[in-house]
């Protein structure tokens, strides 16, 4: 796979980038003008996005922002991400006002040496996401012939088979850019013998979209903790009742057996932190985890499973975590996330965040980014990678 820097050593002053970054950041929308929550992934894309800059090149970014439907809609415009940019870079950065139409076209062309534009949202084309190879590939061919040659470096979203992602890597000389680098590096370290004790920890609502991971994982890692709402699928498979937590019934007999074939690997919590409603303002109560009273839910993980966590993770070499322990975006169910990104943040080793909510997490609690070993960008790729899946942007820079 050939990285930026083999282009830099090319030389690229005066030729045209086309940089796919993941700028998939979250938004408020409740100002009246949106603000991004999160720049994390801004950011992350700022070293490949500068160190071509630096060099002379004429940087055209592609990127999407959350999940239109196919066609232009405001809320989805990229216009405050082209903002932070600016702010971040330190220059202007034109938004186009389409993907690859006259507007792009007619900015790519008018760039200088140094100089950015970045597309409206990918996203906006209906062929971007789909299945249909040929609607890909036409966008992608006017993708193309924006630019002299494609960086990668948005991997967040290289397990998509998307046009911006993979047909067009097809169609150009293609790199991969340093947070593309960066990620693999790390996940590779977590792939190819980990040094163990190894650990992980998964959290996040929903358990049919961790089971393939856990299936992957079980064999290799040495202890698998589980909190999150996904907890609650286990619980139940245990015959624990659950209250009114969410639980995925289609997803318990599939937990009871991965429950009866992990041994002791997998780690369950033991108390949890319960409510009426799902409401900041609900009242709270910490009950035994087997013993979620039938009109309650569990929001977060309780106190001792934080103890028990940490004590998990206090001779861990090797850490992966994904995904909050609670709903820490609610300040009364937020202690079991805190909790346990403070025990991944001391561990003696790599700990690694998997990217999405619990990157967030970890910022938006305060926490110190640096006491990680690294903060992924992307959560859905590293779950994927991590499951021994292939990943469309990867393969597709390989050749
Ligand atoms: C992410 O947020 O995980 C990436 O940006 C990919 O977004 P997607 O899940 O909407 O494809």
């Amino acid at each position: 796979m050939r990285s930026v820097d083999d282009l830099l050593a090319e030389g690229v002053s005066g030729r045209r980038v086309l940089l796919r970054a993941d700028l998939n950041v979250p938004l408020d929308l409740s100002t009246r003008s949106p603000v991004i929550s999160d720049d994390g992934r801004i950011t992350a894309s700022l070293p490949t996005l500068q160190a071509l800059r630096d060099a002379g090149a004429r940087v055209i970014v592609a990127a999407h922002l959350g999940r239109p439907k196919g066609a232009p809609d405001p809320q989805f415009s990229l216009a405050p991400v082209a903002a932070r940019l600016s702010e971040l870079l330190g220059v202007p950065v034109a938004l186009a006002a389409d993907v690859a139409g006259e507007d792009a076209t007619a900015k790519a062309g008018a760039l200088g040496d140094g100089d950015v534009l970045l597309l409206e949202n990918v996203r906006f084309e209906a062929a971007e996401t789909s299945k249909d190879d040929a609607a890909r590939g036409e966008l992608a061919d006017r993708l193309a012939a924006l630019a002299d040659v494609y960086v990668d470096d948005a991997f967040g979203a290289v397990h998509r088979k998307h046009a911006s992602v993979f047909d067009v890597a097809e169609r150009l000389p293609h790199y991969a850019g340093r947070l593309v680098a960066r990620e693999l590096e790390v996940l590779t370290r977590l792939t190819a013998d980990p040094e163990r004790p190894y650990v992980v920890v998964l959290g996040g609502s929903k358990v049919s979209d961790k089971l393939a991971v856990i299936e992957a994982l079980l064999p290799k890692v040495d202890r698998l903790l589980i909190g999150g709402g996904m907890c609650f699928t286990f619980l139940a498979a245990q015959d624990h009742g659950v209250g009114s937590s969410l639980l995925e019934a289609d997803q318990v007999d599939t937990c009871r057996r991965l429950l009866t074939e992990a041994g002791d690997k997998i780690v369950l919590p033991v108390d949890v932190v319960c409510a009426d409603r799902f409401a900041a303002d609900a009242e709270v109560s910490v009950t035994p985890a087997d013993a979620v009273p039938d009109d309650l839910m569990g929001l977060d993980v309780g106190p001792l499973t934080v103890d028990l966590f940490t004590a998990d993770l206090a001779d861990a070499r090797t850490v992966f975590w994904n995904g909050p322990m609670g709903v820490f975006e609610l300040a009364p169910f937020q202690a079991g996330t805190r909790g346990v990104a403070e025990a991944v943040g001391t561990v003696d080793g790599l700990s690694v965040v998997g990217g999405g909510d619990s990157a967030a997490a970890v910022r938006q609690l305060g926490l110190d980014e640096a006491s990680y070993g690294h903060i992924s960008t992307g959560g859905g790729a590293s779950l994927e990678y991590l499951e021994g899946r292939e990943l469309p942007g990867l393969a597709v820079l390989a050749d």
